[in-house]
């Protein structure tokens, strides 16, 4: 029995106003209009499915929130458990609310994304939880299938490809789908904060990337660029998909239009952004 709450076949949107300040054709994948706001219900569907299958009482992940959010409501949704390990205080509280919500065991770590993700580990080996984080390779497999939707709407691949680089696991999800929807790559280009272990976008505050070889290897084959934005340049583009597109994303989701403001792309191409998460997920980031 597959365990779903209806995720995936997000908008693919173009963005006129957007596209007329980069000169470029752009279209945004909102990823935001997920059942929990985010990108990662399409790879947790499929991880909590096979968690099932396998007989584990519950699932466990590290999270800067939305994975965190995505496992809780499929846990939920399946009748099993499942504990989330965050890093101290640098979680956004909605997220925290949807793991309330949907009653899973919230278990705060001292330090950073890597401290959280270690003791994640440790739990799911006393627990017998399956760690649900992107290593777990059934998410990569779920979180493809955003690939095949842009190839199959667009009718090709774009030139240029765009998304928030934290981890890595979207990035090399990504890689795998276009490579299986198309047998080529568009251009990758990875967005990564400047300051990663204190950015305001909270989602992509992970200092050392677990699939860095994965997105170094999809940047070498597609001819791409890993590309490192300001704070600045980040709640620019991110007020501006606000303000120009009507799009409310949340911070991080901003990442692959502040790469194209600083020309990762050039005239007349194709471009797609990947919106990764709601902007309801983080709204005390607007000001009032
Ligand atoms: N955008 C959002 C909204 C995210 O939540 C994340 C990662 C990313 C981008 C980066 O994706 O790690 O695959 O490169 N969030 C994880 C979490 C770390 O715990 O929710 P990545």
């Amino acid at each position: 029995m597959s365990v779903t709450l209806g995720e995936g076949r997000t908008p693919l949107l173009r963005a006129p106003r957007l596209s007329e300040r980069f000169g470029v054709e752009l279209w945004l994948k909102f990823e935001g209009a997920n059942p929990t706001g985010s990108f990662k219900d399409r790879g947790m569907a499929v991880a909590v499915t096979r968690a099932v299958e396998r007989g584990a009482p519950g699932v466990v992940c590290a999270s800067t929130g939305n994975t965190a959010a995505s496992a809780s409501a499929y846990a939920a949704r399946a009748g099993i458990e499942a504990a989330i390990v965050v890093p101290e205080g640098a979680v956004a509280g909605p997220k925290l609310a949807q793991v309330r919500a949907v009653g899973a065991r919230i278990v705060g770590v001292p330090g950073t994304f890597s401290d959280a993700y270690a003791a994640s580990l440790e739990l799911a080996e006393r627990e017998g939880y399956v760690s649900v984080n992107s290593t777990n390779d059934d998410r990569i497999e779920g979180q493809k299938s955003a690939a095949h939707e842009i190839v199959e709407e667009l009718g090709g691949l774009p030139d240029a490809f765009l998304l928030p680089y934290g981890g890595g696991g979207n990035t090399k999800a990504y890689a795998r789908g276009f490579q299986e929807a198309a047998g080529a790559l568009p251009r990758f280009h990875p967005t990564q904060a400047e300051r990663r272990a204190d950015t305001f976008a909270s989602a992509i505050r992970i200092v050392e990337p677990i699939h860095a070889a994965e997105v170094e290897d999809a940047v070498a084959r597609s001819g791409g660029a890993v590309v490192t934005v300001t704070e600045d340049e980040l709640r620019d583009a991110w007020q501006a998909i606000g303000r120009e597109e009507g799009l409310f994303c949340e911070p991080a989701s901003a990442a692959g239009v502040a790469a194209l403001a600083r020309g990762a792309a050039s005239t007349g191409e194709r471009v797609v952004c990947v919106l990764t998460g709601h902007g309801l997920k983080d709204p005390e980031r607007v000001a009032a």
